[in-house]
């Protein structure tokens, strides 16, 4: 078993090879369609940006499994797209760090819901 400590993902720069404690796993669509779940390290993320960037502007909404996301969208330049354009972040073309879940997960949080966020879901 991770330690709470160990599975924050605090070591940045190294990728997730496996979901950790408080990554989110994105999987309405992708495996259905013939790719792995996608991992997002949520953690990783809040550490570098403000979470309104995310949940206000870009519109995700703070709930697990509740976003509709495409690879239109981020193609587009929306949602994970507004960043992994080739400028702010690496682009769309890595699909493997992002698709990087193995078979089989489902959408929600990787150790439970994190403390701080609303409760009211
Ligand atoms: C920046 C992260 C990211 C990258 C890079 C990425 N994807 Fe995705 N992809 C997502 C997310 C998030 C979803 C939505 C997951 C879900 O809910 O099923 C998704 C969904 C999908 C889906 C299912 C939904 C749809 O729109 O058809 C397919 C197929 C897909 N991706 C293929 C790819 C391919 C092929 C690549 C590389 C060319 C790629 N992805 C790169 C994040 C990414
Ligand atoms: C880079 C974008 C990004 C940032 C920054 C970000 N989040 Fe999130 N957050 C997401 C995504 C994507 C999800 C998953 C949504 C889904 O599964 O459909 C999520 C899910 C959540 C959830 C539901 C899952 C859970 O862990 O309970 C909460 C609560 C949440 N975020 C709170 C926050 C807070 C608080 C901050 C700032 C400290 C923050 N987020 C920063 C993108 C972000
Ligand atoms: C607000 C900007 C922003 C958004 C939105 C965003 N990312 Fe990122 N993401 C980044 C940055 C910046 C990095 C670090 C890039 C680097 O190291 O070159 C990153 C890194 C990552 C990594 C690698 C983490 C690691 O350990 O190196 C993954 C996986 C990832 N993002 C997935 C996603 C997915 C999936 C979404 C949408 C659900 C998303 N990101 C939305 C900015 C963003």
């Amino acid at each position: 078993m991770l330690s709470c400590l160990s599975g924050l993902g605090l070591v940045s720069g190294a990728l997730p090879a496996r979901a950790e404690y408080a990554d989110v796993i994105l999987n309405r669509h992708a495996e259905a369609e013939g790719m792995p779940p996608v991992i997002f390290p949520h953690w990783f993320h809040r550490m570098r940006f403000r979470c309104k960037v995310c949940h206000n502007e870009l519109g995700f909404k703070m709930r697990a499994g509740a976003n509709e996301v495409t690879m239109a969208d981020i193609i587009e330049g929306r949602f994970c797209g507004m960043c992994h354009n080739g400028e702010i972040a690496w682009s769309a073309e890595n699909c493997d760090i992002c698709h990087s879940g193995k078979a089989g997960l489902a959408p929600g949080i990787v150790g439970g819901h994190q403390t701080g966020g609303p409760g009211r879901w």
